[in-house]
């Protein structure tokens, strides 16, 4: 039988509520398609610095890198905001990014028809919006030295530094190209060319890679256009390629097209490593525990992660299928509710799912 082993992070707030369903899930999908996987849960986020003082410890690390994949829920709490940035659980995902070399971030965003009417946008302007935004992951400004504050005579300074190499964007720029090239072969890269001398490299380098890719098609915006034609003319997009910073930025925006930040997955790959599968959304910790979280972005996350780290399409298949099934149905948590729909909880969308599996 195939045996794939999988790291699993719950994290903090509704991480451990949204992971229990989707585990759930797994198992009988795996069970279904005729192979099993093997979970390894592990510490991470806030959750690790309670126990060990650490976001990210050793011992997660190495579990993640002997892998197949990760499957991570969502991790960070105001309360440790005041912790050095380094003991932070935000600082454990960006080490996690970089020790595992995960530059490529996909983040799709497709609008299922029967939540239309959930998106703060008119359905005229998201109705068949189908985008995939590439953001690269392990460079930019999140990594860029310096970085650090001092004191000056008039009180501190602080300061990051954005900076990229040309072969950092080539291989984000080229994982963009395969992608486009299963789409609709349009590429938009996004940058800031008018004003930073890093995104002029961007420009350039993705430029030169045109040449070589003339079956896709190339168009750069600057990011403050492209932030406004997400909301303006969403449906212009194919792939969409830009900067660690520009795409955290763009990625939250597009993903309130489809009604709900609940609904976003993602995929963080290297290039030949195991893969970290995640929603976009955060750990929402004001709702943590009261079982009305939305599960369905890690449910799609862990679909990609069979998809993409697995190979199992059939069964990544059927677990969007029953996504999609159950949302037909007008089952739905808090964040989608609108008339005429069922609301439910966490846990009972899970089960839900269970049936239309
Ligand atoms: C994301 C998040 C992270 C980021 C935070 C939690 C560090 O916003 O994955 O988009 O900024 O990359
Ligand atoms: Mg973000």
């Amino acid at each position: 039988m195939r045996k794939h082993h999988i790291v699993i992070l719950p994290g903090d707030g509704i991480g451990p509520e949204i992971t229990e369903v989707t585990k759930e899930l797994l198992e009988i999908i795996s069970q279904k398609h005729g192979f099993q996987l093997i979970f390894d849960e592990q510490l991470f986020g806030g959750s690790a610095i309670d126990f060990t003082g650490e976001p990210l410890p050793d011992k997660t690390l190495e579990a993640c890198k002997k892998s197949d994949a990760v499957l991570l829920a969502a991790i960070g709490n105001p309360k440790y905001d005041s912790l050095p940035r380094d003991k932070r659980p935000e600082t454990g995902l960006l080490e996690l990014r970089a020790k595992l070399d995960l530059f490529a971030n996909i983040r799709p965003i497709k609008i299922l028809p029967s939540l239309i009417e959930s998106s703060s946008l008119k359905a005229e302007v998201i109705k068949g919006v189908d985008l995939i935004v590439v953001r690269e992951l392990t460079g930019g400004i999140y990594f860029g030295k310096p970085k650090g504050r001092i004191e000056i005579d008039s009180g501190e300074r602080a300061f990051n530094t954005m900076t990229y190499s040309s072969n950092e964007i080539q291989r984000i720029a080229e994982i963009a190209f395969e992608l486009a090239r299963n789409r609709n072969r349009r590429i938009c890269s996004v940058d800031k060319a008018n004003v930073l001398d890093v995104s002029q490299l961007w420009r350039d380098e993705v430029e030169k890679l045109s040449k070589k890719n003339e079956d896709v098609e190339i168009n750069h915006l600057y990011v403050d256009n492209a932030a406004m034609q997400l909301i303006r003319n969403p449906r212009q997009f194919d792939v969409i390629l830009t900067s660690n910073l520009f795409g955290d930025i763009l990625s939250d925006e597009a993903a309130m097209l489809t009604g709900s930040i609940g609904m976003l997955p993602s995929a963080s790959l290297s290039i030949d490593g195991p893969g970290v599968y995640e929603p976009v959304h955060g750990s929402a910790p004001d709702i943590a525990g009261l079982d009305i979280a939305n599960p369905l972005a890690m449910v799609l996350s862990a679909a990609m992660m069979l998809r993409i780290g697995l190979k199992e399409t059939k069964a990544a298949d059927s677990l969007e299928q029953a996504v999609n099934k159950v949302l037909d149905e007008g089952i739905r948590t808090r964040d989608l509710m609108n008339n005429d729909c069922v609301e439910v909880g966490c846990r009972k969308i899970g089960k839900e799912l269970q049936k239309a599996i």
